[in-house]
């Protein structure tokens, strides 16, 4: 049952507004109230500052009634008012325990449903067939399958869709190349994992595909041959439709083998490819010749906006139409957007995508709206990844000089972090078993990877350094997972001592460490609301951090099993309680398992 529990500072807020409609004018009462965490107290408001202003009064004055406003209630402990008018909040200890109470006995943690009334449909991953899924792919993937998993936890409606890469003229060369050389191997039932060094459909593509390129510009007749495939295959002939299909499967199926590896929510039931929108292009198409929107340029049709222009100075259309007549990446992307918010019925359109496709997704939106298709209570959101450098700040390659792919970067965090966790296990006394370790850094590499991509700010770059990642002190995956597994290991020896759990006893007295934790608890809901507002999942991110790091305070300076006497231990135990599933839900809401061993 879920009590949705209204957190502190949404408390200390309403009694502060209801402190001003006592003392301030009408119109001025339903201003914001300005609280804030402080250090100087739990809480404090700057309001008196900003309204005596407005009412030509003296802040302090205005704070000082505001004061006695708020004396009045029964669980703030002490109220002030300091330097030129600011208010300082303190709650009563009873206060926070029973709000802790109340959170500890909620299956959703007090978490309310914020987004219930949102339709998010999530573009995310998006890689292209017959390549391999690189390191470019990870940042996609793993920031929007986390929103996915935060706006659903908030109550929204989400669709994951993943626009793959799985049209284009490109395709016909590869087809045709595929076909004129039927000895090569490159299904993967085809292939001998021990002859291959790579060993998978999607690599042999993916070198077949430069090979045909090389083909391609060297042998004009290889040339004409591939470009009547294109249009075999535009045109819908069943032979070359049947070959695409093939390949379009194997690269699927090898996306869903780094999906699943990954944890990431995405299925084949998601995808809606670049083919999908197909048989709508020439209806978007008409639709926006018919309001005007777009213009003929060379042959070509383009949308042109003043303000986007090339280095030449010359503006850049949006390419809806090729001169060929051939549609591309931007007409897709129109029909995607009018799909999504027409029949999937959006009302907010995420597009997690590198950074670099800026210009496309202004223009896309800016089109979309004047067509009519977003507007009043939808909206379309470019949530900009940037990009992943090697661990010396470089551009990420392979010694060789290629892309690394994603499966051997997640060996080599696996391989990392199945020394460390040994490492720890030897230290304590060596007690897992083989099967265990193994298992446990799984676990642990995978979170290492996801939580360094999470915890960064999305707009920036950042080096991928294995070693950094699975290291268990610091701001790392592990760190989270191993704090997670002190808790766990605390209530396992509790409940092993004595039976039962005893309830919070709000009558006692609080330490410092302990109403910082408690503080920093309830603020687990108002940060999911910043991820759903600001789709900046490092915000989550950071505040496990910084939880998990108070929890190490409140352990190092309050006794837990030890404790003075059986109500103060049941306070801290139900801190424990409240802590470890407060991480185990945050990190599960990154995508992140929460062990309870490592
Ligand atoms: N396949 C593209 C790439 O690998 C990303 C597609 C992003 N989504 C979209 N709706 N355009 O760069």
């Amino acid at each position: 049952m879920s009590q949705q529990v209204r957190s502190l500072a949404a408390e200390v807020e309403a009694a502060v507004s209801a402190a001003m409609g006592a003392v301030v004018p009408a119109d001025l009462a339903g201003e914001d109230p300005l609280v804030r965490r402080s250090d100087h107290a739990d809480f404090q408001s700057n309001v008196a500052l900003s309204l005596a202003k407005r009412m030509g009064v003296k802040p302090r004055d205005l704070a000082e009634q505001l004061r006695e406003g708020l004396a009045a209630q029964s669980w703030l402990a002490e109220v002030t008012v300091s330097g030129p008018g600011f208010l300082n909040i303190r709650l009563a200890d009873s206060a926070l325990v029973d709000r802790l109470a109340a959170r500890g006995a909620d299956d959703r943690l007090g978490v309310r449903r914020t987004r219930e009334s949102e339709v998010a449909v999530v573009d995310y991953s998006a890689p292209n067939v017959a390549k391999e899924m690189h390191v470019g792919h990870l940042r996609s993937t793993l920031i929007g399958d986390a929103l996915v998993r935060v706006l659903g936890h908030l109550g929204a409606e989400v669709v994951r869709q993943n626009h793959v890469g799985d049209w284009g003229t490109q395709f016909g060369m590869l087809i045709q190349y595929i076909t004129e050389n039927p000895d090569l191997t490159w299904r993967d039932a085809d292939i001998d994992p021990a002859a291959e060094a790579t060993g998978s459909a999607v690599s042999a593509l993916d070198g077949l595909y430069k090979d045909a390129r090389k083909v391609f510009d060297a042998d004009p007749e290889f040339k004409a041959r591939a470009q009547r495939r294109v249009v075999a295959l535009q045109s819908g002939d069943e032979e070359t439709l049947a070959a695409w299909r093939e390949i379009v499967a194997e690269s699927e199926a090898a996306f869903q083998q780094v999906y699943s590896r990954l944890g990431v929510l995405l299925t084949r039931d998601d995808v809606a490819g670049e083919s999908f929108y197909n048989p709508r292009l020439h209806d978007v198409v008409a639709e926006l010749q018919e309001k005007g929107i777009v213009e003929e340029s060379e042959g070509a049709l383009g949308v042109f906006y003043d303000d986007i222009r090339g280095p030449d100075d010359q503006p850049v259309p949006l390419l809806v139409r090729k001169r060929d007549g051939g549609f591309g990446y931007a007409a897709t992307d129109l029909a995607a957007i009018r799909y999504r918010v027409q029949e999937l019925k959006a009302t907010r359109v995420l597009y997690v995508v590198d950074a670099r496709q800026a210009q496309h997704f202004d223009m896309v939106f800016r089109t979309a709206r004047r067509a009519g298709w977003l507007g009043e209570g939808s909206e379309a959101v470019h949530v900009q990844n940037g990009t992943i450098n090697g661990p010396d700040g470089k551009p990420f390659k392979t010694r060789a000089g290629g892309t690394v792919r994603l499966a051997d970067l997640l060996d080599d965090a696996l391989a990392r972090a199945r020394e460390v966790i040994a490492e720890k296990d030897a230290e304590k006394g060596a007690e897992l078993s083989e099967e265990r370790l193994d298992e446990v850094a799984r676990v642990a590499s995978i979170g290492a990877v996801k939580y360094a991509e999470l915890s960064t700010s999305r707009a920036k770059n950042y080096n991928f350094d294995v070693a950094q990642m699975v290291s268990f002190t610091g701001q790392t995956g592990v760190y989270l997972q191993y704090t997670h597994t002190r808790i766990a290991s605390i209530l396992r020896r509790a409940e092993a001592e004595q039976a039962g759990a005893a309830a919070f006893d709000a009558s006692l007295p609080l330490a410092p460490a302990e109403r910082d934790l408690s503080l920093l608890l309830d603020e687990f809901g108002a940060t999911l609301d910043a991820v759903a507002k600001t789709l900046e999942p490092h915000r989550l991110a950071g505040y496990l951090y910084t939880l998990a790091k108070a929890y190490t305070g409140f352990y190092e300076s309050c006794p837990v099993l030890r404790a003075d006497s059986v109500e103060v231990r049941a306070n801290r135990l139900a801190l424990c309680r409240l802590t470890r599933d407060t991480l185990a839900s945050g990190l599960g809401l990154l995508g992140i398992e929460a062990p309870e061993r490592m």
